[in-house]
């Protein structure tokens, strides 16, 4: 009876994951979370509501998985927002204080929320993975050509989360794995408008990106725990 759970499972990336975690047929629920509930996958997958900036539907959604999750998968994230006239600043003259915010409050602070109250309900007697979405752009390290400050840092906040929840949960989750994933550039929303300069062959569907996620996630050991890894099972840099 393995559980999993999928936080952004209104995304691009998020909506494929559900589909194939579905269809492989290795878990007996699957939670899928969006901010409007998302239908048509089969039995199998029970939606639940959920908004980033909002705790309490956090909690609640953490109270209504009453199993102990295998599998945390948390594929939300924000890189602009037509709607707040959010787009990625090419220089520091675009920096404005609410787009930052937000930013921060999709990309770090949401996901944080999600580790709060979901890592402690993970089996503590066998493997758990507890993956988020991250981006290579987030890397400190990798970082060469700058711009896009907020969905950076707010990525290099999130792998900084990333390291820390990793140390608090070896003491009491031994096996439990808690890793930020790079899922390449993939064809979705977000990335719609930068899709211009992607080599053909490196700009992957949602199912690809999915199918590589998951095949990464299979491998990842205790070992991996607090580290960033890209789609093809490369370690990346902080
Ligand atoms: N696509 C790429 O090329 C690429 C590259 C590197 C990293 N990533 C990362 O991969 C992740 C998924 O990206 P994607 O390409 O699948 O993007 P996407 O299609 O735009 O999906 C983003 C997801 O975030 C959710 N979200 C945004 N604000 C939210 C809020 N306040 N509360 C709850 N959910 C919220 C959206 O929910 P709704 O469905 O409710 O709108 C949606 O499920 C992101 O973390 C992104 O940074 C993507």
């Amino acid at each position: 009876m393995k559980v999993a759970a999928v936080f952004g499972a209104g995304g691009g990336i998020g909506h494929a994951v559900v589909g194939r975690l579905a269809q492989s047929g290795y878990y007996a629920r699957i939670h899928a979370g969006s901010r409007r509930p998302c239908a048509g996958f089969g039995s199998t997958v029970t939606p639940f509501t959920v908004d980033l900036t909002d705790e309490d539907s956090i909690a609640d959604a953490a109270t209504a998985i009453d199993a102990p999750p295998e599998l945390v998968l948390v594929t939300t994230g924000m890189l602009h927002d037509a709607a707040r006239n959010i787009s990625p600043e090419k220089t520091m003259r675009g920096l404005n204080a609410a787009s930052m915010a937000r930013a921060f409050a999709i990309n770090a602070t949401g996901p944080a929320l999600i580790a709060k109250h979901m890592l402690p309900s993970l089996p503590r007697d066998r493997r758990a993975v507890f993956a988020v979405l991250s981006a290579r752009v987030g890397s400190i390290g990798d970082n060469r050509l700058g711009g896009w400050h907020a969905y950076r840092a707010s990525k290099a906040a999130l792998d900084m989360l990333v390291v820390n929840f990793a140390i608090e949960m070896r003491r009491t989750h031994p096996e439990a794995i808690v890793v930020a994933l790079h899922p390449g550039t993939v064809g979705t929303a977000l990335s719609a408008p930068f899709q211009g300069g992607v080599p053909a062959g490196k700009l992957f569907s949602p199912t690809t990106a999915a199918d590589h996620l998951l095949r990464v996630i299979e491998t990842l050991t205790p070992a991996n725990s607090g580290t960033l890894i890209a789609w093809n099972g490369e370690r990346l840099p902080w």
